[in-house]
């Protein structure tokens, strides 16, 4: 098939090698020219484990990738994937312009085709916007009508940063939210051979799915959080209690990692946006709001823990092990490093810090405000106080450590042999 793809995030471009792996014919329409020029010389924009390889092999072995920032390649193909971002507002909904200035173009260019398309929502849009916002903008732009000349359908992307390529070719469900039947045959066939149990509703269920994984998934990093935080208080270790917890099937091992919160550009946005979207119906999510404020507090415990330490934090020197808000990704969106380097900052301490991948972000962010290092030796050299906030590999080596008072926010050191080596060893929530 034919397929083009509006936007190449994380979203868009994995789903553009993902596909055209697959043996489609692939064009990633994007408004940022350097990204298309990239893309076109088969340099990822985003680090991604073995995306950059898989680049290479579309757009330069088999020739069936390539970008474009000109909106009518559209119409060289049958379907068109939206995945632009949808990030947040201030009060916490998400900015729809992203999603409009997409509709729009794509419906400009509607107007001209003659066959029947395929526009499939893969951005993670509110539940109602697609109703609400994306076909009547189709329609209005292209004066077609849905149903009739061209199809629409919610296809959310469950893929997880860092493993984004494993996620998106082994997903454990395709959601295909249809407008109408035979839009839905379609995107079910660019699916055919996906080792995935296929769900079939309608647009809003579809948007919703994908709200409700995230909403979930982060309650139940906020629970076991909140359980570890009165574990500590009670010398009980939480993640003894969550293997416990764990074998329940009902419950379930995973997501029960303790620790300093979620970060990354999906988890926190799409749970203020379905709470925002909540008080627009006059909802008050209450459960969804303790989730949020569990997880705002959680980060800044790896604070108080200093401060108890150190006393004030003024003129003192403090290592951030970790700036990703997780490992094996260089994303620092809503990470909870950034929240802590901030408060650091706020009461007067020196900063430095080390990442393998994020620093070229995170200087965007605090230019020479904190001491960017080389390695972890050399973040961890002359400090009072290492804080660990991403659990990359090689931050797990004990003895990187010896002699150091270390507060760990990911678990990331064995508690017992840490407190063996460290001057003093104390976790977030154990
Ligand atoms: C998340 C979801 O897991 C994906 O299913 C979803 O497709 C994606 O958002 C999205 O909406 O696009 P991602 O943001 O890549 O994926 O990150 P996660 O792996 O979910 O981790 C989120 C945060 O939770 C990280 O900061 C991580 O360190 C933290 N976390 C995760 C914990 O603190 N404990 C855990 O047990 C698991």
């Amino acid at each position: 098939m034919n397929i083009s793809i509006f936007g190449s995030g994380y979203v868009g471009l994995i789903a553009a090698v993902g596909f055209a792996g697959k043996g489609h014919k692939v064009i990633c329409i994007d408004n940022d020219e350097s990204k298309v020029r990239q893309i076109n010389r088969w340099e990822s924009p985003i680090f991604e484990v073995n995306l950059e390889s898989l680049l290479s092999s579309c757009v330069n072995g088999k020739g069936n990738l390539k970008a474009s920032s000109d909106y009518n390649e559209i119409l060289n193909s049958d379907i068109t994937f939206i995945c632009v971002g949808t990030p947040s507002n201030s009060d916490g909904s998400f900015d729809q312009s992203y999603i409009i200035d997409s509709a729009t173009e794509i419906g400009r260019v509607l107007a001209k085709v003659s066959n029947y398309h395929v526009i499939v929502v893969k951005s993670t849009v509110v539940p109602g916007t697609t109703d609400e916002i994306i076909i009547p903008t189709l329609e209005k732009y292209s004066s077609k009508k849905v149903g009739r000349n061209f199809g629409v359908v919610v296809n959310p992307e469950f893929l997880q940063e860092g493993r984004s390529i494993h996620c998106f070719l082994n997903p454990d469900r395709i959601i295909i939210g249809e407008h109408d039947r035979r839009a839905g045959d379609i995107l079910q066939e660019v699916y055919h051979d996906f080792p995935a149990p296929i769900l079939r509703t309608n647009v809003r269920t579809a948007e919703m799915i994908k709200y409700a994984s995230n909403a979930f998934l982060a309650t139940k990093i906020s629970f076991i959080n909140e359980i570890g935080n009165i574990c500590k208080k009670l010398g009980i270790d939480v993640y003894e209690v969550a293997k416990g917890i764990g074998y329940d099937p009902r419950i379930g091992n995973k997501f029960l990692d303790a620790g300093i919160g979620f970060g990354g550009s999906c988890l926190p946005k799409d749970l203020e946006a379905l709470i925002f979207r909540a008080g627009e119906l006059s909802y008050e999510a209450e459960l969804l709001q303790s989730v949020s404020r569990v997880n705002i507090e959680q980060p800044l415990r790896l604070i108080e823990i200093a401060r108890k330490n150190l006393g004030s934090l003024g003129n003192k020197v403090i290592t951030i092990l970790g700036l990703a808000f997780k490992p094996n990704t260089d994303d620092i969106r809503q990470a909870p490093a950034l929240r802590i380097i901030a408060q650091l900052l706020a009461e007067g301490a020196t900063v430095k810090v080390y990442d393998p991948k994020a620093i070229p972000n995170a200087k965007q962010i605090f230019s020479d405000t904190i001491e960017f290092c080389d390695s972890s030796p050399d973040a961890i050299a002359g400090s009072d106080c290492v804080i660990i906030t991403t659990d990359w590999d090689e931050f797990k080596d004990e003895n990187l450590y010896a002699g150091k008072l270390v507060i760990d926010g990911r678990r990331t050191l064995n508690p017992e042999k840490a407190r063996h080596l460290c001057q003093y060893y104390e976790g977030v929530c154990w």
